[in-house]
């Protein structure tokens, strides 16, 4: 099974991440928890070059083009070579981030996104997206309260997570069989049981 955690900045995907992976070992599922922009070394030197202020491109073009490259590199040499073997792979995002992100908080349209995730993954999506839902208030509150320095994406401002938090869910609707939105709103121990269960269902 391929798993991915989606869903806007706040919206607690790192928090709820190691309950999955420990569920899934106490069935003694082998699991491959990763993340994106990130997993590989290569990946995670990517990841440093777009969250920060400075180094990051200034076109969206590019910055989608460092995404699928390091996306790339991520399913060759990790993704694939997991589940190949049989095991789960449990990604704290994928493909879906670029379509919310670049396609439609950026503004390059999902079209555009469609076009790199066809040439480069064409037979590889999630058999499972858990895209954590918050309003975008919400979200950007607690990156508030986290109190940390804000990365290049937490510096967004409503209306580009408010576009993203839509294609999450306008995906969610057009593919239910695929997509299960779970309410973040609620407090962490209801969210958390609710994923427990939704992946129970997969074992
Ligand atoms: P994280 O905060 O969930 O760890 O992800 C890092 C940031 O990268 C997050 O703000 C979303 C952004 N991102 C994109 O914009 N496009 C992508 O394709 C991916 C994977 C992440």
């Amino acid at each position: 099974m391929f798993v991915s955690l989606e869903g806007i900045e706040g919206a607690g995907k790192s928090t709820h991440m190691p309950a999955l992976v420990d569920l899934l070992e106490s069935h003694k599922i082998s699991c491959l928890s990763t993340r994106e922009p990130g997993g590989t070394e290569f990946g995670e030197r990517i990841r440093e070059i777009l969250l920060s202020k400075t180094q990051a491109p200034s076109s969206v073009e590019a910055e989608l083009l460092l995404l699928f490259a390091a996306r790339a590199e991520h399913v060759h040499t990790l993704i694939k070579p997991a589940l190949e073997v049989g095991s789960w792979v449990l990604t704290d995002r994928f493909l879906d981030a670029s379509f919310a992100y670049q396609g439609a908080g950026q503004g390059l349209g999902v079209d555009r996104v469609g076009e790199l995730a066809q040439w480069l993954l064409p037979d590889l999506r999630p058999d499972l997206v858990l895209v954590l839902d918050t309003s975008v208030t919400t979200a950007l509150e607690r990156v508030q309260k986290r109190g940390q320095k804000k990365d290049r994406y937490e510096e967004n401002d409503v209306e580009f997570f408010a576009r993203a938090r839509q294609y999450y869910l306008d995906q969610a609707a057009s593919e239910p069989e695929r997509y299960r939105v779970v309410d973040a709103e609620r407090p962490v121990d209801e969210v958390h049981q609710e994923l427990l269960e939704i992946v129970l269902e997969l074992i």
